[in-house]
């Protein structure tokens, strides 16, 4: 249950966009970060709102050019696919001021790349969650350009709210750059699930704090960085490892175009991380390639037992990976 209050008192409600601005929408309006970020803000500011019903690359690149696009509020699989396509010299995307990507974490090495392809956007994440009505944090250089923010930050806490680090077993606030699950408190999360007091009471506390189930840290500058979901940790003997920061390095291979890390049962450690992979058009990148490239940045725990070639990854409408799938496969038995 959201309020008018919580969409329009978290982040300044117009996201910095302005009336002769034309913003893409590829992402599916059901979705909160659609709904809101795209259309609720959008007309707020009476901006026009390109509709495109189904992302595919080319014809995206084609519509930024044709309708001098200025906003691209996107995904993580769609600045993926901007970072390694081989067509993008082929069209005029320098309308484009502003880059967001928000409903799935982005690593650092993603961002810098498609900061090289799009020199003059303005790219920043954003953090989302429909329960949290709808945006915790924010990157800053939307606001006050220009201002300097580290690649993979999702922002700073929106105003009229306050966040919190805590320790998932004990609950206990956590420092400055420690990693635990995230939660937030303001006026603009929401009243409840619908009919589900339950639900309700596990994810609210009695403060009123909303506990997100995603694990993130605070640094010294204020900016947030997501880790992961709480419930996506590979838990390797006692050893915690976030899928998304070695998906972000999978992604970082020229020969790598897409990615995905899971856990797969192991009779010594419980869980090990293995790794779906998309090889690039033409790339013959072998599994202990990509294991040795992995190990080499890594500490023991978080290397990459077994690799599995696949023809895609598949996501939510949303852009988020949806793991539970390729997890299926291992129990199956037939990866790839
Ligand atoms: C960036 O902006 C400059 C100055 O407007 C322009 O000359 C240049 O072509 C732009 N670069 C890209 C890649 O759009
Ligand atoms: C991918 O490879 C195939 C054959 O190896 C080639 O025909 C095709 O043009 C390539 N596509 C791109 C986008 O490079
Ligand atoms: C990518 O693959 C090509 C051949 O397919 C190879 O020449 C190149 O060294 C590989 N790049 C990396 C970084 O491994």
């Amino acid at each position: 249950m959201l309020t008018h209050r919580g969409l329009v008192d978290g982040e300044n409600p117009n996201l910095y966009f302005h009336r002769d601005d034309v913003i893409l929408c590829v992402l599916p309006l059901f979705h909160i970060y659609s709904l809101n970020s795209i259309m609720l803000c959008g007309l707020r500011v009476g901006a026009a709102i390109l509709i495109m019903p189904k992302f595919e690359i080319g014809a995206l690149m084609g519509l930024v050019e044709r309708y001098k696009v200025t906003i691209a509020p996107f995904v993580p699989p769609i600045v993926l696919a901007i970072a390694k396509s081989p067509e993008i010299d082929r069209y005029d995307l320098s309308s484009i001021r502003m880059v967001m990507s928000g409903a799935a974490p982005m690593g650092k090495e993603l961002e810098d790349a498609v900061r090289a392809k799009l020199p003059n956007a303005t790219l920043g994440q954003g953090y989302g969650m429909t329960e949290a009505g709808p945006v915790l944090s924010m990157c800053l250089a939307f606001a006050k350009e220009p201002f300097d923010i580290k690649s993979g930050a999702c922002g700073t806490v929106v105003r009229n709210a306050e966040m919190k680090i805590v320790d998932p077993p004990t609950g206990t606030s956590l420092p400055r750059n420690q990693a635990g699950e995230i939660c937030i408190r303001g006026s603009q999360i929401m009243k409840g699930y619908l009919n589900d007091p339950e639900a309700t009471a596990n994810t609210m506390d009695k403060e009123g704090w909303l506990h997100t189930g995603d694990i993130g840290y605070i640094d010294d500058d204020s900016e947030l960085f997501i880790v992961d979901r709480l419930k996506e940790l590979i838990k390797y003997k006692g050893f915690q490892v976030a899928p998304a920061e070695l998906e972000a390095m999978l992604l970082a291979h020229p020969n790598i175009s897409d990615a995905a890390v899971v856990p797969m049962k192991d009779e010594s450690a419980g869980e090990v991380p293995v790794a779906f992979v998309v090889r690039s058009n033409g790339s013959k990148i072998s599994e202990d390639e990509i294991r040795q490239y992995i190990s080499k940045q890594v500490i023991f725990y978080k290397r990459i037992s077994r690799v599995f070639f696949t023809d895609s990854i598949p996501k939510a409408p949303s852009g988020k990976i949806l793991r539970k799938d390729l997890r299926a496969r291992l129990v199956v038995g037939i990866p790839a």
